[in-house]
């Protein structure tokens, strides 16, 4: 199925209607147990997803599904807490749907968060993790199908998914926070299922440092529209065949509970410094 220029425009003022004016500027995206930096976002409106035409509801565990608007760190910011995964059985289409709708009421930059399983066996757990790039080799792309040229060119290029200039913006906040970030690189995978470990050794040789089920085909989306992307992986787990025990989704959620209040300062930190 293919969403028309005039679906993303009616979604989008659907919310307009709600908003009193107000004209977000930064949209996140919170991943797996990170969400609760929307509850404080000031002056809020919150838009659950089931009220805006096409917006799917988030079945993933630790995903709220809804819209908070307001101010964040002096930023007009639009926050998604939880999102849509294609392993819920959406479409890429589906599931870069509210960003798209999110770019036409203003925002121009993104800010997306993941849990993510680190495969770089030097690191750990635990591990907060600023993503420099992305893999997303063995999966149709977000904008197969007809090109809307309204967002964006055919091709667009992914020299520079993520912002150098944001990047840098994050590693000063990191520093001044006194917060440790890894640097590198997403690697894209399907889900449901973790990884094999034998999937986990492709990925570290193909270059990733983390693997994950999100955020990639949102990136290449909000890229393709014209915003700038940040973006950071809670490292929550050891990938499948760096730790002894089997994962769960337990785990992560637990993994996001603890690292809440280093990773809120560290957005936080961000937001503040953004020009
Ligand atoms: N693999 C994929 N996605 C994940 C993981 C993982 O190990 N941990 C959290 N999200």
């Amino acid at each position: 199925m293919a969403f028309t220029y005039a679906q993303y425009e009616q979604s989008a003022a659907c919310i307009w209607e709600k908003l009193n004016g107000f004209t977000p500027r930064v949209a996140l995206i919170l991943g797996s147990g990170l969400g609760s930096l929307g509850d404080r976002v000031e002056d809020a409106v919150a838009v659950p997803y089931g009220d805006v035409p096409r917006f799917r509801e988030s079945t993933a565990p630790g995903h709220r599904g809804r819209l908070v608007f307001g101010t964040l760190a002096g930023q007009r910011v639009a926050v998604m807490q939880g999102r849509v995964h294609h392993y819920e059985g959406r479409s890429y289409e589906e599931v870069v749907y509210p960003l798209r709708v999110l770019r036409l009421l203003g925002c121009d930059t993104l800010v997306v968060t993941n849990a993510a399983g680190c495969a770089n066996p030097d690191w750990n757990a635990g591990d907060l993790m600023l993503i420099s790039d992305q893999i997303k080799l063995f999966s149709e792309s977000p904008l197969r199908g007809e090109n809307l040229p309204e967002f964006g060119p055919r091709f667009p290029d992914c020299s520079h998914l993520y912002s150098p200039r944001l990047r840098e913006i994050a590693r000063a906040a990191a520093r001044e926070e006194g917060i440790a970030l890894r640097e590198g690189v997403y690697f894209y995978c399907y889900g449901p299922q973790f990884e094999t470990p034998a999937e986990v050794r492709a990925a570290r040789l193909l270059g990733g440092d983390a693997v994950g089920m999100s955020t990639a085909p949102e990136v290449i989306a909000a890229v393709h529209c014209g915003m700038e992307v940040l973006g950071f992986s809670l490292l929550s787990n050891m990938a499948a065949g760096l730790q002894a025990h089997p994962l769960t989704e337990r785990e992560v959620l637990e993994a996001g509970e603890a690292a809440q209040e280093r990773f809120a300062r560290l957005v936080l930190g961000c937001l503040e410094r953004l020009a």
